[in-house]
């Protein structure tokens, strides 16, 4: 590869590049309440004009990291470097990150103009100079003619813009987003995401956004880290994550699964055979994997990998097919989902996207007839854990 390609690359993607700097060190951190583990000795690097997100469950710690970058939680061991320079003994306020809270209350008495301008009054800006940041963050916003207003005669998604440009307006080299579009509905959640992105984008600064979302984190993200129990199970791109899944819990976590527990009956250099243990599937994988025959495995296969279709595949394949019944159709307008009944009763789940619009009422397959179920032999995802 070309030096230029490979600049390219690493410019894109700096956690491939040896050589680069974190911008968001963190190192062997922990935080206990008591007899908690909210943060479990975690160690992460995030770089400069990342949009890094961390997913995960309920209590996984997600608020109680982002608490301690920001300097509102003191660790209970371990260290935060950013920009490097080490946060140990860096008040919240001599940060350079700010936060925007999972609940971003505005103060209702104040319009917009004012309560972006807060922060900058409090810290004694110039008149002049705040007008003009203020004026300008509300361009980026797309909110310049709702100067004027009270939070209470916006939109949940205009509120939102108002607490992210209150957050940005003091040009913080980190800005720490807990849950930033929780408390919209799915539609201004999805628009909203995309003005996110430019905004970050625009701006050049590194976001580190909590969610619970996996589609939001999967949308917005450059890297994802997923949490578990005060611990990152995997960091990686949106599209390691889902398509390369290192555990059955991730691979369950994000996006809708077949999971099927097997045996390697066959270990070759190139190819990998495994015989599922409750059904009579056989999963043919072309590419080698550090396994040995007989070792219990588990497949992982995506709705959206499966194809289903009424005749039998050609040259009576022996892997990577199944046989079964419909046992359901959900119609959802762009795509439909079948679930498919097996012979062992087991249930498994397609999706399948509607590019022609189904004749006379029919679908691609109709509930209660025979069907044959095949997927491409890079499909399936061996787990071994
Ligand atoms: N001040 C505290 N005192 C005691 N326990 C706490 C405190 N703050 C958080 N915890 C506990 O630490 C764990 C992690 O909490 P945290 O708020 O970080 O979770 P989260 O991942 O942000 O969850 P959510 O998605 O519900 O916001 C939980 O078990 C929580 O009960
Ligand atoms: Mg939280």
């Amino acid at each position: 590869m070309a030096k230029q390609d490979i600049d390219q690359i690493f410019a894109d993607q700096p956690w491939l590049d040896p050589e680069a700097e974190p911008f968001v060190k963190i190192r062997s951190l922990t935080k206990t309440f008591g007899s908690i583990t909210a943060v479990s000795s975690v160690d992460l690097d995030i770089y400069e004009s990342e949009l890094f997100s961390m997913l995960g469950g309920s209590g996984c710690g997600k608020s109680t990291l982002l608490r301690m970058l920001a300097g509102f939680e003191t660790p209970t061991a371990g260290s935060i470097f950013i920009d490097g320079v080490d946060m140990s003994d860096v008040p919240p306020y001599d940060r350079p990150v700010n936060m925007m809270f999972q609940s971003y209350a505005l103060f209702p008495h104040m319009t917009v103009e004012q309560n972006v301008a807060y922060g900058l009054k409090q810290d004694r800006v110039g008149k002049d100079e705040i007008t003009e940041r203020v004026n300008s963050m509300l361009e980026i916003v797309e909110l310049p003619t709702f100067a004027n207003r009270k939070p209470h005669q916006l939109s949940g998604g205009q509120r939102q813009r108002v607490a992210l440009a209150r957050a940005l307006v003091k040009n913080p080299k980190v800005l720490l987003l807990d849950e930033p579009l929780a408390a919209l509905d799915k539609r201004l959640r999805e628009q909203t995401q995309f003005e996110l992105m430019n905004i970050q984008e625009q701006l050049g600064i590194t976001f580190i956004v909590v969610t619970h979302d996996q589609e939001e984190a999967m949308t917005l993200s450059t890297r994802i880290a997923v949490m578990d129990q005060g611990q990152f199970v995997q960091i990686g791109t949106p599209t390691d994550i889902y398509e390369y899944p290192q555990t059955r819990f991730i691979a369950s976590f994000i996006g809708n699964v077949n999971m099927f527990e097997g045996r390697v009956v066959e270990n070759h250099s190139d190819s990998v055979l495994v015989n599922s243990v409750n059904s009579n599937i056989s999963f043919y994988i072309d590419h080698s994997m550090d396994v040995h025959e007989n070792l219990r495995v588990w497949i992982a296969l995506r709705p959206e990998k499966i194809l289903v279709s009424d005749t039998p595949p050609a040259n009576g394949a022996k892997h990577n097919v199944a046989k079964g019944i419909v046992d359901d159709i959900g119609y959802l307008g762009n795509f439909s989902t079948y679930k498919i009944r097996l012979d062992n009763g087991r249930i498994i789940e397609i999706v399948h996207p509607n590019q022609t619009r189904p004749r006379d009422g029919r679908h691609l397959v109709e509930w209660e007839e025979d069907v044959y179920l095949s997927w491409q032999p890079s499909s399936p995802v061996l787990l071994m854990k």
